[in-house]
């Protein structure tokens, strides 16, 4: 059967306190939305429709780069309003919808199928939770064959329905998408928010003797988030549910509660990963490979056997191929570090290629920027490069080449070469000696003097 999903992101999120859209901030690098499409890829969803407001491009753009399509709800009249905007791309489709609020960064895809299997056997069906607090959420009530009797906001709830502790997640199947949006047309917004429901679609469906199933997700799978603390909440649950994955996929981690980690990181098995390592967006790290403590990553590749930090950081475009090392202080942005090279202590390399076993000193620069552009530095297969060497961009260091320590390299270096640029070393015999002697002097009659 097609399957289709609705995501309604176009609420506010005032209490978000952001003049970015509630939908666009991230967890785990990426946007909120983003978590709630690939748990719809994921379920079997083939068409995916994000509901936002006339005002936000940004998430329109976002939902386009994840493949997704956009419908826009031209007021934010409610939740039930903003479904049936997706009637304009979504009217023809044959086949099940799963509608989503678009602020539940922790949803997962078994969910997502077990709503949809449960409406495409029952005609509608709605996912319910029982979370530790069930603060403002809508009350589901259940009737006597456990089928759902109603859900009612916690604004319009009386006393009595308020102490009911499961609660309406968001997350809503209905077999019929062309029935869905009959439902949805016909919500009336007679509440207390004097806004159309999308809850309440439940209630139109029933009239026409289609009663609807209840799934139960668990409570962190199904998390809203309306605020800065709930994000913070639900980035704690995401990162525990990533330390997880990778240990369960054969990571190693000392420390895995200091270790953050990216919605798209690939860490193969037995690579080893010490604490307080924070990979951003982007990394895949090959077996065997050591990230030791306080390393950063971020749009790098690091082979195996490699070994980074303590201390490192990965810049974007940094390819550090295998059994490379890179130490404390060591800087890489969009460079290749090929296969054996080290450069173990305080360097900044940039727009670089390292050939293969080369040997980075320490305090080696790449000086790749001249206020305008970036420039191209290539360092040969074991070239040895002396510690506090200068490269100033463009520059080819050929392969076998020495650099002798100190130098300032502004022109190509020829292979196998010796290359020194510095003063001529020069030595006064005695002078030390001469000077102290001098000085102990003239302090001694000073004294003598006062
Ligand atoms: C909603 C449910 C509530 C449920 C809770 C779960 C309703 C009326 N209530 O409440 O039963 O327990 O989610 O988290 O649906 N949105 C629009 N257009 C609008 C209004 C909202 O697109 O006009 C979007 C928001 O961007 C958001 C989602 O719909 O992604 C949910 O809206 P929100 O205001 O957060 O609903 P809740 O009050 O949390
Ligand atoms: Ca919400």
């Amino acid at each position: 059967m097609k399957r289709a999903g609705i995501i309604l992101a176009a609420g506010m999120g005032t209490r978000m306190k952001s003049a970015t859209p509630k939908v666009l901030h991230k967890v785990a690098g990426l946007p909120i939305l983003g978590h709630v499409i690939n748990a719809m890829t994921g379920a079997g969803i083939s068409r995916i429709v994000v509901v936002s407001a006339p005002a936000m491009d940004g998430v329109r753009t976002f939902a386009t780069s994840m493949g997704a399509e956009n419908a826009i709800q031209e007021k934010q009249l409610g939740t039930g309003n903003a479904a049936a905007s997706a009637r304009t791309v979504l009217g023809d489709f044959d086949g099940a919808v799963l509608v989503n609020n678009g602020d539940m960064p922790m949803a997962q895809s078994p969910m997502m199928a077990e709503s949809l299997a449960s409406a495409e056997k029952h005609g509608y069906s709605v996912v319910a939770f029982e979370p530790e607090d069930a603060a403002a959420y809508g009350r589901v009530l259940v009737d006597a064959d456990g089928f759902l009797d109603r859900i009612v906001e916690f604004k319009d709830a009386t006393e009595q329905q308020r102490k009911v502790r499961l609660c309406c997640a968001g997350t809503y199947s209905a077999a019929n998408a062309r029935k869905f949006f009959e439902w949805a047309s016909q919500l009336k917004n007679n509440n207390a928010q004097k806004e159309y429901y999308l809850p309440e679609v439940t209630l139109v469906a029933k009239k026409e003797g289609v009663r609807s199933s209840i799934t139960v997700a668990d409570a962190i799978t199904v998390m809203g988030m309306n605020s800065r603390a709930e994000l913070a909440d639900a980035e704690r649950h995401m990162q525990n549910r990533l330390r997880d994955k990778h240990l369960a996929n054969g990571v190693g981690m000392l420390a895995p509660e200091t270790v953050f980690l990216s919605h798209d990181t690939v860490l193969e098995a037995d690579v080893q990963v010490g604490p307080f390592v924070v990979f951003g967006p982007g990394v895949t790290v090959r077996s065997g490979a050591d990230i030791k403590a306080f390393s950063h990553l971020e749009q790098a590749e690091v082979g195996r056997g490699a070994l980074i930090g303590p201390y490192a950081r990965l810049r974007p475009g940094a390819v550090i191929e295998d059994d490379v090392h890179i130490g404390n202080f060591v800087e890489v942005k969009k460079a290749r570090i090929e296969k054996g090279a080290k450069a173990n202590h305080l360097t900044y390399i940039g727009d670089a290629r390292v050939g293969a076993g080369a040997n980075i000193g320490a305090g080696t620069i790449t000086c790749n920027y001249d206020g305008f552009d970036k420039h191209f530095t290539d360092i040969g297969a074991g070239a040895f490069i002396g510690s506090n060497t200068a490269l100033v961009a463009p520059v080819t260091v050929a392969d076998g080449v020495y650099v002798g320590a100190g130098s300032t390299i502004t022109r190509n270096v020829e292979k196998d070469a010796l290359v020194v640029e510095r003063a001529e070393q020069k030595q006064v015999s005695g002078w030390a000696e001469n000077f102290r002697q001098k000085k102990r002097a003239a302090k001694a009659e000073k004294a003598k003097g006062s």
